[in-house]
């Protein structure tokens, strides 16, 4: 199993936030988030969610930089905490399978190398839509 699987059973959990702080610093992780804000559209008072958010460090982005109303989803407890830290506070823990929100809750929803650490990406990736 990856550590990022289940990143609250691990060892060392915090150590996995450090790993996500370490790639957000390289550039071409830099360029294709700023693609991913550009896909999205933001408009301010709007609201996104990211499904398997880590460390919410692009969702406070999306935040800060665009005023936007933006959640997070991810399984870890650890990486709940972590974005709490960074300003964003509607945070849920929950299963990407499983999204704990209503049809049409949102008016755009992204994940960001997650896809490839879930059982089922396809039934994610339908909660996304859904959602
Ligand atoms: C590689 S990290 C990516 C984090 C962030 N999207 C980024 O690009 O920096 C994968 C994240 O998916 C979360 N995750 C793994 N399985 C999950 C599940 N079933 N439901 C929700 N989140 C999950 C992990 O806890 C971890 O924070």
């Amino acid at each position: 199993m990856h550590g990022f699987t289940d990143v609250d059973r691990q060892s060392n959990p915090d150590s996995w936030v450090g790993v996500l702080d370490r790639l957000t610093q390289e550039p071409f992780y830099q360029a294709y988030q700023q693609r991913v804000r550009e896909l999205l559209q933001p408009v301010p008072g709007r609201r996104y969610v990211d499904v398997g958010a880590g460390t919410g460090a692009s969702a406070a982005t999306l935040k800060d930089d665009h005023g936007a109303s933006v959640a997070t989803v991810d399984s870890s407890l650890t990486m709940a905490a972590a974005t709490r830290a960074r300003g964003v506070t509607q945070c849920t823990v929950a299963d990407a399978h499983h999204l704990p929100f209503l049809d049409n809750s949102f008016d755009g929803a992204w994940a960001d190398r997650t896809l490839q650490h879930l059982a089922d990406p396809q039934a994610a990736i339908k909660e996304l839509i859904r959602v």
